[in-house]
């Protein structure tokens, strides 16, 4: 019972996940994420145990709601790609508190992901590394639960070419995966920004990119009806000359908006010992690479495309640093491995109705 929240007496989400956080991490780390998951599959399922959780993680917090993207979000917190890629614990998840969740990466087919140990913790730096690889159960499970998805939270889904695809096709796996999503999701998330997936990254480039969102872009307009969303995840890695093509292109071809950033393949000093594992490093050492990018993306669309902050956002001041840069919403990963669930109800306590409110009016004009 220490830090902030001394002196309080209410039990918060954030001292329980402290208690409980010794025993997570006595676990290898893909099997706690796989733990914590059911558990919040478990909760969303059973109505008295959602009642229990969404007053434990919204007490307090104000109502911030965020205009963006032509959605209404209840509060600028999201959940970042790759917690619930197959969208099992949806009910649980929208529980904490959650403004939206971005579900997957999904690819067409399931695929089983790169060999384990896949997930590795650099507690002293705040941090992970993984190279999962995609690992999911292929768009038709997804579909099925979105069916029977919560209402009362924006969902975005997050899609990936499938990993025997080559890139030349890729853009056939994303059509599908447009196609199929469209009906059931508030926004798609298109991800050419994961260093697990061979070459994946290569299609931020301009002639790759622009025919992808192209091919994208008129496929959404064949749909028809309601206009869904679409947004890119780039990589923190792109140097300035590389965002400012990667924007110009994701403005020139119809989409809505940028997701600013995905995991970092750059080792910055880091002191756990498993800094060296291959793979893309989250959490605090991701921090500036991902203010950067934000700042950036922001300044080169004059403010058109709004922007999701995600890369090491850990305590509400860091999310005010991000929203500051230029982002509408903010999403949490490697934040919730270190401080729990209880950082989304820290974040939304902390951060002044008025500081959401003026970014939302930023980004409407
Ligand atoms: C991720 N991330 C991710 N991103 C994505 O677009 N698709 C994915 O499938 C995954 N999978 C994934 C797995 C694991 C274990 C981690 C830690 C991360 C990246 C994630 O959405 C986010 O962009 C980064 O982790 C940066 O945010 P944090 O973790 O620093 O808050």
């Amino acid at each position: 019972r220490s830090g902030s929240h001394q002196g309080q007496s209410a039990w918060t989400p954030l001292q329980f996940y402290e208690s409980i956080r010794p025993l997570l991490f006595k676990l290898d780390a893909e099997r706690a994420h796989k733990l914590t998951l059911r558990l919040l599959a478990m909760a969303g399922g059973l109505p008295p145990l959602r009642l229990l959780l969404k007053r434990a993680s919204s007490a307090g917090a104000q109502s911030q709601p965020v205009e963006v993207l032509g959605l209404t979000f209840a509060n600028p917190v999201g959940l970042a790609a790759g917690y619930d890629k197959d969208g099992r614990a949806m009910h649980g998840l929208a529980c904490l508190g959650f403004g939206h969740l971005e579900l997957g990466t999904v690819t067409p087919q399931p695929q089983a992901g790169n060999a384990r140990p896949r997930i590795f913790r650099l507690p002293e730096d705040e941090a992970l590394i993984n190279r999962m690889g995609f690992p999911n159960r292929g768009v038709a499970p997804l579909v099925r639960r979105l069916q029977r998805r919560p209402k009362d939270v924006v969902i975005g889904v997050n899609i990936g070419k499938g990993v025997t695809t080559p890139l030349e096709a890729a853009a056939e796996d994303y059509l599908l995966l447009l196609r199929a999503l469209y009906p059931y999701v508030d926004y798609l998330a298109v991800n050419v920004s994961s260093p697990n997936a061979p070459g994946l990254r290569e299609l931020q480039g301009r002639t790759q990119l622009g025919n992808l969102l192209q091919a994208l872009d008129a496929a959404r307009a064949e749909l028809g009806g309601r206009r869904t969303p679409i947004l890119v995840k780039l990589a923190p890695d792109l140097s300035d000359p590389q965002l400012a093509e990667a924007v110009q292109v994701i403005g020139e071809n119809g989409m809505d908006g940028i997701i600013a950033s995905n995991t970092t393949t750059a080792r910055p000093a880091l002191r756990s010992p498993h800094r060296d594992q291959s793979g893309g490093l989250s959490g605090a050492p991701l921090r500036e690479p991902a203010l950067r990018a934000i700042r950036t993306c922001c300044e080169l669309s004059g403010g058109r495309l709004p922007v999701i902050a995600t890369g090491g956002i850990l305590s509400a001041a860091d999310a005010r640093a991000a929203l500051q840069a230029g982002a509408s919403l903010v999403q949490l990963y490697t934040g919730l491995v270190y401080r729990g669930p209880g950082l989304v109800r820290e974040i939304l306590e902390a951060l002044e109705p008025r500081e959401a409110a003026i970014t939302s009016a930023l980004q409407t004009q």
